[in-house]
């Protein structure tokens, strides 16, 4: 397969005005150049259509980011841009409450087992900061069980690498549990049991094949054994493994949800939902208040958003298309004797590819080495792998196509104990 002709000379250009003016020259830093081979990666995409977008250069690539998992219909998707078109003549926000809320907010009642109310949050880490603080409220404890990423606020990040302004005082209140690791949260209920406010997992945390022996179910029986709230962060999850989250498909329902990425193709909004009760208990203690909280193109893009998901059966298709992915890249890296250091993984609507050490080659540069041949092919590989609704069987071929050739390099470089002798760019930096 051809390799592509391509510049990267706009890209660079705007990464270099950008570090001038933006701190690390992103908003996300899933979406910065750490994460990318520099030198190769394109930096600034343009347009997208589907599930292919163009580079600030011109250059079109099949995207497996699909802006970090967002955009689970595809770029330009119709229904839900003609949704914003219709909305945006009538108004974008206004100085009283919209019918649109309420409409939404019957929707996800509908669709989601857990949600009997909620409020609306604009991103994932505001969506997961409101559950927390409800979960405080409710209960009057203040400790946390957390799992791996909940957002960038406060209350979950003291106890990071990157932990510069945080209050070190909030460290005594979160605690970490490791996914399908039952016991590593009765070691800390043992131990503050009586403190701790809430648990908050992702249902599938990146990486992992789901829940095994029972684990959330299991949980949330030990959760409320001890007086804690069981949450599940579905900012990932939801919509994707199922219209109810992954809540619906494996059968669980957590007191409270969090919703995000998938809830609107695109668009800025996330949600806080749970038992009414809950909310009931709670409401004229607490405050949790903000002014795009009711902005109207993202209600409208959600509500067509999960209307098309629905009639379309969106998550079925994820999971179809996601399985025949993971299966073909298990069998090409097989094919190429690679299977020991590059893996596809996780469930299909939420696939990774893990890496190993091989030799003196790092996990980092086996991964930037993928990733380089994967792009210079016209494939982009962000930080996980997102598929969408727009993936199609010939964009699939292509994908494989690509990744055949990639491996091939893969395996010379095995073959020659060095990575970096093939690497064109920067090794990707992981963030956290
Ligand atoms: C599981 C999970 N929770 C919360 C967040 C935070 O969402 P946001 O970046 O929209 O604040 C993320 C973001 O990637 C996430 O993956």
């Amino acid at each position: 397969m051809e390799v592509l002709k391509r510049t990267l000379n706009k890209s660079d250009y705007y990464w270099k005005r950008a570090n001038r003016v933006i701190m690390n020259g992103t908003q996300l830093y899933s979406k910065g150049t750490n994460i990318n081979v520099k030198g190769v990666s394109p930096i600034y995409l343009q347009k997208g259509n589907g599930c292919h977008v163009w580079d600030i250069d011109g250059t079109e690539y099949i995207d497996y980011g699909m802006a970090v998992g967002t955009m689970i219909l595809g770029y330009n998707y119709p229904v839900v841009n003609n949704a914003i078109k219709k909305q945006l003549k009538e108004g974008t926000n206004f100085s009283l409450v919209h019918p649109k809320e309420v409409e939404l907010a019957e929707l996800l009642v509908k669709h989601i087992p857990c949600a009997e109310m909620m409020r609306f949050e604009k991103t994932g880490s505001s969506a997961t900061t409101a559950a927390i603080r409800i979960a405080r409220a409710y209960n009057g404890r203040e400790k946390i069980i957390k799992g791996e990423y909940h957002g960038w606020h406060d209350w979950c990040l003291a106890d990071a690498k990157r932990n510069r302004g945080i209050p070190q005082v909030l460290k005594d209140y979160i605690f970490v549990g490791k996914y399908n690791d039952l016991d590593s949260y009765k070691k800390i209920f043992e131990d503050h049991g009586n403190d701790i406010a809430a648990v908050i997992v992702e249902p599938v945390e990146d990486k992992t094949e789901g829940p095994s022996n029972n684990f959330l179910q299991n949980l949330k029986d030990l959760a409320h054994k001890n007086g804690a709230l069981f949450l599940f962060d579905e900012i990932v999850t939801g919509f994707r493994f199922s219209i109810g989250g992954a809540q619906k498909y494996f059968n669980v329902t957590p007191d409270m949800a969090t919703f995000g990425k998938g809830m609107s193709n695109g668009m800025p909004i996330s949600a806080v939902t749970g038992r009414a009760e809950i909310f009931e208990k709670i409401h004229k203690d607490i405050f949790i208040s903000t002014t795009f909280g009711g902005e109207t193109l993202s209600l409208a893009a959600s509500i067509a958003n999960i209307n098309e998901l629905s009639e379309k059966k969106v998550p079925d298709y994820l999971w179809c298309v996601g399985k025949k992915l993971k299966t073909e890249f298990n069998k090409i890296t097989q094919d190429h004797d690679l299977q020991e250091y590059i893996k596809c993984v996780g469930l299909p609507p939420r696939l990774n590819l893990a890496f190993k050490t091989v030799g003196a080659i790092k996990e980092t540069e086996l991964k930037s080495l993928v990733m380089q041949e994967m792009v210079k092919r016209g494939i982009l590989f962000t930080w996980t792998i997102f598929t969408s609704y727009s993936l199609n069987e010939k964009d699939i071929q292509k994908t494989m196509e690509a990744y055949v050739d990639s491996l091939k390099v893969c395996q010379r470089a095995v073959k020659d104990n060095n990575a970096l002798k093939y690497l064109e760019g920067q090794p990707v930096i992981p963030i956290l």
